[in-house]
């Protein structure tokens, strides 16, 4: 459901968001426990070659169990390796992407991408790099490139995704909420059959009280499902017209028309709401 009516005062932005920290937890936590009990053998064999042949990703047909798709990622061969693919990889770029979509999906595109980049490293490695041999793959990297990937976000300070949002703008909004994002003059007022005329996207209008994510959301879905009991919405949902980066980049182009301190101002609330 969308969260247009929750109010966007509360709850706080957070730099360790909940799947972020579990994941960075679990890294440390399984890179400590390989580099402490990896010191110790069993009846000869080395505890930290076990650990590595059977959750790291071994080349099919020299040990690959399909577990290891998941258990490689979380696997690292030292410390810089896991310092760099859980600070500059998962923790910067990964944080935004979990606000902007939530914890459950992020967690699952993260994992997936580990797995499709363990498939390609499965399937490609032995043809490009025949040398190498059967050592195993470890490591978050795989998950990390995914993360590094998108931009599900609407940035007014990206030149190339405002001027992409003002030509989608013109040609889908702006006959209802204006070519300046102005709206419609009596827009306060309603419409005889209760419905609201559409607001300003400008500093006038209150677009810049609701986070991003709301914003997209009622852009994507239209008005009606956010809608409270009896109201009827007169804003038409996008999502059978525009992709999801289409939907940003107008919303970015939105953003970039309001004054700083305006912009400020959403951002704190945007921020909140995550
Ligand atoms: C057919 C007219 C129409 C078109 C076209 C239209 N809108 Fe709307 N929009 C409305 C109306 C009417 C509202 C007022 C709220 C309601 O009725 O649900 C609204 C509200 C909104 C809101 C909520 C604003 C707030 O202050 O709460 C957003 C965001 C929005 N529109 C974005 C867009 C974007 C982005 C586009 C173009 C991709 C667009 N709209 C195209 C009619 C339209």
């Amino acid at each position: 459901m969308s969260n247009y009516y929750r109010p966007s005062m509360f709850g706080g932005f957070s730099f360790f968001p909940p799947v972020i920290k579990i994941l960075m937890m679990l890294n440390a936590a399984v890179f400590l426990t390989v580099e402490i009990l990896g010191r110790f053998s069993l009846d000869g064999y080395s505890l930290y070659q076990f650990f590595n042949y059977y959750f790291g990703l071994m080349p099919i047909g020299y040990g690959f169990y399909p577990w290891q798709l998941v258990t490689y990622q979380f696997m690292h061969a030292g410390f810089w390796h896991l310092f760099f693919n859980m600070v500059f990889g998962l923790w910067m770029f990964g944080m935004e992407i979990e606000h902007v979509w939530g914890s459950r999906k992020f967690l699952f595109y993260y994992l997936m991408c580990g797995v499709v980049a363990g498939l390609f490293q499965l399937v490609l490695a032995p043809i490009l790099e025949p040398s190498q041999g059967i050592a195993p793959t470890v490591g978050a990297s795989g998950a990390v490139y995914g993360v590094l990937a998108p931009k599900d976000a609407a940035d007014p300070d990206d030149a190339k995704q405002v001027a992409r949002g003002e030509k989608l703008y013109r040609v889908h909004c702006a006959s209802c909420h204006g070519v300046n994002l102005e709206g419609q003059a009596d827009w306060r007022t309603r419409n005889a059959d209760g419905t609201l005329k559409p607001p300003p996207h400008a500093e006038t209008g209150h677009t810049w009280h609701h986070p991003d994510r709301v914003l997209f959301d009622y852009t994507k879905q239209g008005g009606q499902p956010a809608a409270p009991p009896g109201f009827k919405s007169a804003m038409p949902g996008f999502g059978g017209t525009l992709s999801d980066g289409e939907i940003w980049a107008t919303l970015a182009f939105i953003k970039s028309r309001w004054p700083k301190p305006v912009r400020e101002r959403q951002r704190q609330i945007d921020e909140r709401s995550r």
